[in-house]
């Protein structure tokens, strides 16, 4: 008997995940809420035609299960824990990329390479490696921070850094790649070809090379894992007087993109999602909301 198991996640505007039924795989897209999705052969892969979590039994099962007087534990965070884990964020040095980096580090990982451009790590990225490393954990080792300077538009340097990380921790479970770039409004109809190309370069392009160069090593290891594109809500829709044609164009392929790898990966137990933000306090939201003001009062948007 075939088993679905559904584990809500977060909430987020879009999200394509896949799902393997039998030989097959399927994209979903999912509105208002993201999903991991994961089937098994009810009796092969799990226990008693549940899923294969080492956890198991879990939620009702669990309770059915139980024997009498058995005194319940609480699992539920647990079964979303990142225990031991190893991956890698693009974009990592400051934004939003350092807050899911963080976030990755404290719901248990051994350890996050946060990859981004600059060759030091900002003041900021220290910060939270320092903070990280006077954090109490269960098992007593704190979660690791470390840092790569890499451009993510290259290719063969992020399967080579995919490699060194798999190389050296023996594992990759998770990936986010949240590298990005915003250029100023430009008029569509006069838009240049090597300002267009820039920003699909690294919002498209270095998107994929990153997704590669985690994936690749996920499917060396065979135990799955997660990886999830930051692509946004202008994959999806335009904002009024933004003249924003590269970017949204390029976060629209990340859209597919998404689709396409989580049907291809399904059967390796690699789950592919899409998070597609609105507008988040960044650095970069603040520097775009100066420009556009100061472009108001001039009165030229
Ligand atoms: N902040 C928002 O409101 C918002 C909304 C929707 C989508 N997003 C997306 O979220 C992601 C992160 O956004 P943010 O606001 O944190 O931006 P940010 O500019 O603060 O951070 C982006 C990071 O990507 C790095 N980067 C850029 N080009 C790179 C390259 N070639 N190689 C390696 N690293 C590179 C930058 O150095 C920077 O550290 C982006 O993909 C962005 O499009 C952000």
């Amino acid at each position: 008997m075939m088993m679905l198991k559904l584990g809500l996640l977060q909430t987020t505007k879009l999200a394509y995940t896949a799902v393997t039924i039998g030989p097959r795989s399927y994209a979903i897209s999912k509105r208002a809420f993201s999903a991991t999705t994961e089937c098994t052969e009810g009796g092969k892969a799990g226990r008693g035609g549940q899923s294969a979590s080492p956890l198991a039994p879990l939620g009702v099962t669990a309770a059915l299960e139980a024997a009498d007087g058995e005194a319940p534990r609480a699992k539920i965070f647990d079964e979303f824990s990142l225990h031991d884990r190893v991956g890698l964020v693009s974009g990592g040095n400051r934004g939003l990329g350092l807050e899911m980096a963080m976030a990755l580090a404290e719901a248990g990982a051994r350890a996050v390479y946060c990859v981004d451009l600059a060759t030091q790590p900002s003041n900021e990225w220290k910060a939270v490696r320092d903070y990280l490393g006077r954090m109490n954990v269960e098992g007593g080792k704190a979660p690791r921070l470390e840092y790569v300077s890499a451009d993510v538009r290259d290719q063969a340097g992020m399967w080579q850094i995919g490699q060194d990380i798999g190389d050296k921790e023996k594992r990759m479970d998770f990936c986010v790649a949240a590298a990005g770039i915003l250029k100023t409004h430009t008029d569509c109809l006069e838009y240049p070809a090597k300002q267009f190309q820039e920003v699909m370069d690294v919002n498209t392009n270095g998107v994929l090379y990153t997704v590669q160069a985690a994936g690749r090593q996920m499917s060396r290891f065979g135990r799955g894992g997660s990886i999830v594109l930051i692509a946004s809500m202008s994959g999806s829709i335009t904002n009024r007087d933004h003249a924003w044609v590269s970017y949204n164009t390029s976060k629209s392929a990340v859209l597919q993109m998404t689709r396409s790898m989580a049907c291809e990966l399904g059967p390796k137990r690699i789950r592919v999602n899409s998070l597609s933000p609105g507008h988040i306090y960044t650095r970069r939201v603040v520097l775009f909301l100066i420009f556009f003001i100061r472009m108001r009062l001039k009165g030229e948007a």
